[in-house]
Order: C-alpha cells, then sequence, then structure tokens
C-alpha cells in the first residue's frame, strides 16, 4: 500500500470468521421465511417437479407432514397453491369451500395451529382451463372487473378455511380494494392482505407452470404483469395497494428486482416481502446439479442479497433447508 498514514486498511475487519460474523450488516431469520408449496388435487403419491429438483407437488399428507417439517425448522409461514382436479373457464375450484386449496388450508391449519402464517396466493391461474389470471374476453382479454369479483369470493372462501393472510397476485387493478372490501363485509377484519404489488412479466416464472399447471393456453400475462423495464410503476402500484389497504406489499421476482426492492423498501411503512421465485431456484439448482456452482453458498449469498435489498420477508423454496441451516 502506498497509501500515506493512517493507512486505510478494510481488510482488517475481514480476517477471521469471528470478524466477520460481528459486523455483519445483514442477517437471515427462519421466521421471515416463507415455504411455497403445491398441493394436487386427487394424487395419491406426491409428484416431482421436473424443472425444481426436491420440489414437489403434494398430497394431503405429505403437504401436512412438510407443513409439520417447516413449522419445525422455525419457518416463519407457508404459501399454498392449489391444483384441482378439474379446471373451468371461470376457475370455480378457486372459491369452491372443498376446493383443493380450502381443504390444504385447513389441513395445515389442523396441523400447525398458529406455529406457522399460513398464506394463500389468490389468483385464477391455477383453476382456469385457459389458465389465465382472471376471466377472459371473448377477444382474448384477462377482463378486469369481472375478475375482482371471483378474487374477492376466493378470498373469502380461503379465509373461511381458516388463512391466516391472503396474498393476491393476478395483477388485476383494484384486487386489493376488492378483497379488503370483501373480507370486511363477511367478517374477516383481522385477516391481512399482502399484495404482490410490484409482480413482472417474467421467464423465470416458467418452472413454477410445470408445478401449478398453470400455463397461460394462449397469449401471456404481458397486459397485466409489468413490463421488466419499468420500476417507476412499481413505486405506483405499491403506493395505490398500500392507498387500498394492503398490510404488506411484495416484489416478484426477487433477483432480477434488487432496485426495486431497495425503492419499495425505502418509501413504505409496511413490511416488504420479495419472492425469491421459480426460475431462480431452478437456475441455481441446474448449475449446481452440474458442478458449476456451489449449492450451499450460492443459496445463501442470494437470499443475503434479497435480505440487503430491505426485503423483510423472503418467499423462498429453499425456506426449511434453509432455516434449518440458520440455527
Ligand atoms: C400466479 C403466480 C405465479 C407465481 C406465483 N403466483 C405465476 C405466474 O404469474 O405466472 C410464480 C411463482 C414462481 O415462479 O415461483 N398465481
Amino acid at each position: 500500500m502506498t497509501a500515506g498514514f493512517p493507512e486505510l486498511r478494510p481488510r482488517r475487519l475481514r480476517g477471521t470468521r469471528a470478524l466477520r460474523a460481528m459486523v455483519a450488516e445483514t442477517a437471515l431469520r427462519p421466521a421471515e421465511l416463507v415455504l411455497p408449496v403445491f398441493i394436487k388435487e386427487g394424487i395419491t403419491e406426491p409428484v416431482p417437479i421436473g424443472s425444481m429438483p426436491g420440489v414437489v407437488q403434494h398430497t394431503r399428507d405429505s403437504l401436512r407432514k412438510a407443513a409439520a417439517e417447516a413449522a419445525g425448522a422455525g419457518v416463519g409461514g407457508i404459501i399454498v397453491f392449489g391444483v384441482p382436479a378439474a379446471k373451468d373457464e371461470r376457475g370455480s375450484a378457486a372459491d369452491d369451500p372443498d376446493g383443493i386449496s380450502q381443504v390444504a388450508i385447513a389441513d395445515i391449519r389442523a396441523e400447525t395451529g398458529d406455529d406457522l402464517v399460513v398464506m394463500a396466493d389468490l389468483c385464477l391461474c391455477e383453476y382456469t382451463d385457459h389458465g389465465h389470471c382472471g376471466l377472459v374476453t371473448a377477444d382474448g382479454y384477462v377482463d378486469n372487473d369481472t375478475t375482482l369479483e371471483r378474487y374477492a369470493s376466493t378470498a373469502i372462501a380461503q379465509a373461511q378455511a381458516g388463512v391466516h393472510m391472503v396474498a393476491p397476485s393476478g395483477m388485476m387493478d383494484g384486487q386489493v380494494g376488492a378483497i379488503r372490501k370483501a373480507l370486511d363485509r363477511a367478517g374477516f377484519t383481522n385477516i391481512p392482505v399482502c399484495a404482490y404489488s410490484a409482480k413482472y412479466a417474467s421467464a423465470f416464472y416458467g418452472p413454477f407452470r410445470e408445478a401449478a399447471e398453470g400455463a397461460p393456453k394462449f397469449g401471456d400475462r404481458a397486459t397485466h404483469q409489468q413490463d421488466p423495464a419499468n420500476a417507476l410503476e412499481a413505486l405506483k402500484e405499491v403506493e395505490l395497494d398500500l392507498a387500498e389497504g394492503a398490510d404488506m406489499v411484495m416484489v416478484k421476482p426477487a433477483l432480477s428486482y434488487l432496485d426495486v426492492i431497495r425503492r419499495v423498501a425505502d418509501t413504505v411503512l409496511v413490511p416488504v416481502a420479495a419472492y425469491q421465485v421459480s426460475g431462480e431456484f431452478a437456475m441455481v439448482e441446474a448449475a449446481a446439479a452440474n458442478g458449476w456452482l456451489d449449492r450451499d453458498k450460492a443459496i445463501m449469498e442470494t437470499l443475503t442479497a434479497i435480505r440487503r435489498a430491505g426485503a423483510s420477508v423472503i418467499l423462498t423454496y429453499w425456506a426449511t433447508e434453509v432455516a434449518r441451516r440458520l440455527r
């Protein structure tokens, strides 16, 4: 070093593991992790998802076990995605009191009580035969306001099943307000809404669409999900969702949108969640399977980055594994 006195040597604080741990600015806690799970109606054995090694479509039994394991590891929450046996144009299974998501919510509540925050994804794409997030008009457009009625009714069905928090992910305008009103009218004033506020039209949802069997049969989601080029739009969506009563806001995906997470976290006075989506998971798993990445280090690095960007709640398919590692 050619610097004068005093010598500037940031490396001094990196000398030992204990020193590095002492000055670490960012730490992950199991309680802030949320495990996304898929439950499929009518199967007798869990079905592995090819593009998501280690992740399955659960049976009711295997889901109860997974929930118990997550709770045992200290994971904070679980978010349910239902895959019904039969789909139709209007996604009838979404708000059917006996629909698979409602059954799964009740099962998990029976298993883990209040130990895990039981959340439910609230969208129609897993339930419609066309795979779109809402009701589709004759010319193929996802109709906003008729879809809101379906979301409102689905929120009530999920609340009646025992969900602790609903998470609308369809990116319809006004969805948070419609759901909030419906929940309040039905007496569920204490059920919070975690809004997927800034949800991008992302290629990283690819593996999820296999898992949830919810790929659109025609067209794409670009008329309602956000353009990856835009960040201001995310702040606008967040602002509207908060005005409509969102209790938490979410940015999704996570790793390609760390700047958006940071800007949102700097702007709002509510917890910010980030969803490390299926493609982010698959990317690391695939590279690790090829011996191209140190899997465990890469997992921790991605999660730490998401936390550092400002997310205080992280949805990740690695939740249980990571929670165990953090203990
Ligand atoms: C919509 C929904 C999607 C994801 C979560 N909720 C898919 C989509 O918008 O196409 C993606 C999650 C992931 O990729 O892990 N119900």
